[in-house]
């Protein structure tokens, strides 16, 4: 009798587990995984080493398995260890970079750019990884952040680099491109010197000095407000955004789909350094294409593929073929998918783990979801939070603070509710902060959150938890908008649209597209007086001066900006009003693609909202 209850009892234990949390074996899995990566960062913390020291691990054990395929070439870990001990050695003997010393890499996606980090990895030095979309005034500020003396270009960005090259001159910096031949003084080739150089191995002593903490790239971020900041990235930090492919499942056999840029966080870190801590074969892309996209993937048996939100729906968005469904991409790993291309993408690509995450490049708390719940960033796990605190905490839009309680101390928000997202700062989960910016650093932070003298790193996204502990991206406050899968500041797009002469002020803001996902760019703009506004010069200045991704798509012209009672300006309702032009009386432009703004009509409008016209 006891052993038959016993036994119903056990039979139906399951049952009652899978009722309560009908995801248990996923929790466990995921708790296992990050017992397990916290076992490796334990080792890694009493012994350092880095990703390069895994790199040449994968070199030592598997020499001849393919590291890198681009284009019509592909480079074996051996290969590519030889490759980047030229690199270090002749910088080396013409550069005399030691451990320590910044350098700046201004360079598209390509094996160089690898081989490059590679190199300087091996020397200890720190790197840079500038966005080479950006020109003249950014790129100078951008470069200035990290304090760098020398900055490596390649061959196909010399008229940007030769743009800014006297500034650079003045300020004694050395200048290297990745050619043979260059006729520019101040530009020196590196290509030939390479070439000539050893590809012996170098001597660990050479970075003997580096810890756990010190920093191993600068990568550059928007945040909240003004120019980029230059994010320090330590090498701990660097093991712990590579462990992502960890938790998302990926295994040594994959070859990892990376078209990403590499001077962004999913590129590099997510994707090539977890890529490097699996030993993976990646098939690296310029950039994304959405017509070589699965024949990529069939051609090279990919089966990890990264995403950006816009990327999923440019897939769903090609025509059909009857060979969707024939590939082996098993895994998708990113963030930013809508909920609806979610399921769209699924239907028509056939079985794909789906595994979104959450996280900021300076960020210290991210979230996966590992266990491929639509349309959420991630998923709440007692193990976790026990090892990385965070909270959800109630937020005051209008005023654009958190709200405090009579003791001054912030308020959780009860699950379902939105809350402004901070994770608290300690050893587990330090916020390194950006180089050379106390200012931007301290304003991400938090104090006095729960407890008198605590401190959180502020995310400045509103997130949502759901009663089955699923969290749901909701906005991001303050002056960022994203669009294509980047980050607008606004206030650097504004600032560079009042150096126009025409231009007085510029209130720069993101309107929601239909079909789109992020927003947009718009700028409110009002004229000096008795002046007009001349299309012409208005987009010759921002394709000159901004990436295409960053350039108000609408102008709006109006006699006076609207600001707070602080001066700020107002972005909510002028974002709310859109670019209707039955809504709005102001005069409105539209910027059409490669021919400058044209008055915007209600055809224009129509054509964009029913989606006849890409934006
Ligand atoms: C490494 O650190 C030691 C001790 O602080 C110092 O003497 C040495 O010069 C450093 N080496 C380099 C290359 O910076
Ligand atoms: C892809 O996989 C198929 C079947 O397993 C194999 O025959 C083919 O050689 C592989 N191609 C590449 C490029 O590895």
């Amino acid at each position: 009798m006891i052993a038959y209850i016993l036994f119903t009892c056990l039979a139906i234990l399951p049952l009652l587990v899978y009722l309560q949390n009908p995801y248990f074996l996923n929790d466990c899995g995921y708790a296992i995984t990050g017992f397990k990566i916290g076992k490796r960062l334990a080792k890694i913390k009493k012994k350092f080493s880095s990703i390069l020291d895994s790199f040449l691990d994968h070199v030592a054990t598997h020499p001849h398995k393919t590291f890198i395929i681009f284009e019509d070439s592909s480079y074996t870990y051996s290969q590519a260890d030889k490759e980047s001990s030229k690199v270090a050695r002749a910088l080396s003997r013409h550069a005399h970079l030691k451990q320590g010393d910044t350098v700046a890499l201004f360079m598209a996606n390509e094996p160089q750019f690898v081989f490059m980090w590679l190199g300087l990895a091996k020397l200890g030095c720190t790197v840079s990884l500038l966005n080479h979309n950006i020109r003249s005034k950014s790129l100078l500020h951008c470069f200035s952040c990290c304090e760098a003396k020398f900055l490596i270009t390649g061959a196909d960005l010399q008229g940007p680099i030769e743009e800014v090259l006297p500034t650079l001159k003045q300020d004694g910096i050395r200048v290297f491109i990745l050619s043979e031949r260059c006729d520019v003084d101040g530009i020196e080739t590196l290509s030939d010197k390479i070439q000539q150089a050893s590809d012996e191995p170098l001597s660990p002593e050479l970075r003997a000095n580096i810890t756990l903490k010190s920093p191993a790239l600068y990568i550059y971020t928007s945040g909240t407000t003004g120019l980029p900041k230059a994010a320090v990235v330590s090498h701990d930090r660097m093991w712990r955004a590579g462990f992502l492919q960890r938790f998302a499942g990926v295994r040594s056999d994959d070859t990892l789909y990376l078209y990403l840029p590499l001077y962004h966080t999913a590129g590099f870190i997510m994707g090539l350094c977890g890529a490097i801590d699996h030993g993976l074969t990646i098939l690296l892309r310029r950039k994304f294409s959405a017509s070589n996209f699965w024949n990529d993937c069939r051609k090279h048996n990919v089966t990890v593929i990264q995403y950006i939100g816009e990327v999923m729906r440019y897939l769903c968005n090609a025509p059909k073929r009857d060979n969707d469904k024939d590939h082996k991409v098993r895994l998708a790993l990113g963030n930013g998918i809508r909920a609806e291309t979610w399921a769209e993408f699924l239907e028509r690509f056939g079985d794909i783990c789906i595994c979104e995450c959450y996280g900021a490049t300076e960020g210290n708390v991210g979230f996966i979801n590992y266990v491929g719940k639509v349309g959420a960033i991630g998923r709440e796990n007692f193990f976790y939070k026990r090892a990385c605190p965070y909270a959800f905490i109630r937020y005051d839009t209008e005023k654009e603070e958190p709200v405090r309680d009579s003791r001054g101390f912030c308020i959780e928000v009860p699950k379902g509710e939105t809350g402004l997202f901070v994770g608290k700062i300690g050893a587990q989960t330090p916020f390194s902060g950006y180089a050379k910016n106390k200012q931007q650093t301290e304003k991400k932070k938090l104090r006095d959150v729960f407890e008198k003298g605590d401190l959180y790193f502020n995310s400045g996204d509103l997130l949502r938890v759901d009663n089955e502990g699923f969290i749901y991206f909701q906005d991001r406050i303050g002056d960022t908008f994203r669009w294509k899968g980047e980050n607008v500041a606004t206030t650097e797009v504004a600032d560079h649209l009042i150096t126009v002469d025409f231009i007085e002020e510029a209130n720069v803001y993101g309107v929601k597209v239909p079909g789109h996902e992020g927003r947009i760019g718009m700028a409110a703009l009002k004229l000096k007086e008795n002046m007009d506004f001349d299309s012409k010069a208005a987009y010759q200045h921002v394709k000159h001066y901004l990436p295409s991704y960053a350039r108000p798509r609408f102008i709006r012209i109006q006699d006076t900006l609207a600001v707070t009672g602080t001066f700020k300006q107002m972005k909510v309702k002028l974002a709310e009003d859109g670019f209707n032009p039955d809504v709005i009386t102001d005069p409105l432009f539209y910027l059409e693609d490669n021919k400058g703004y044209i008055p915007m009509t209600k055809e224009i409008f129509n054509s964009i909202t029913e989606g006849t016209l890409r934006l």
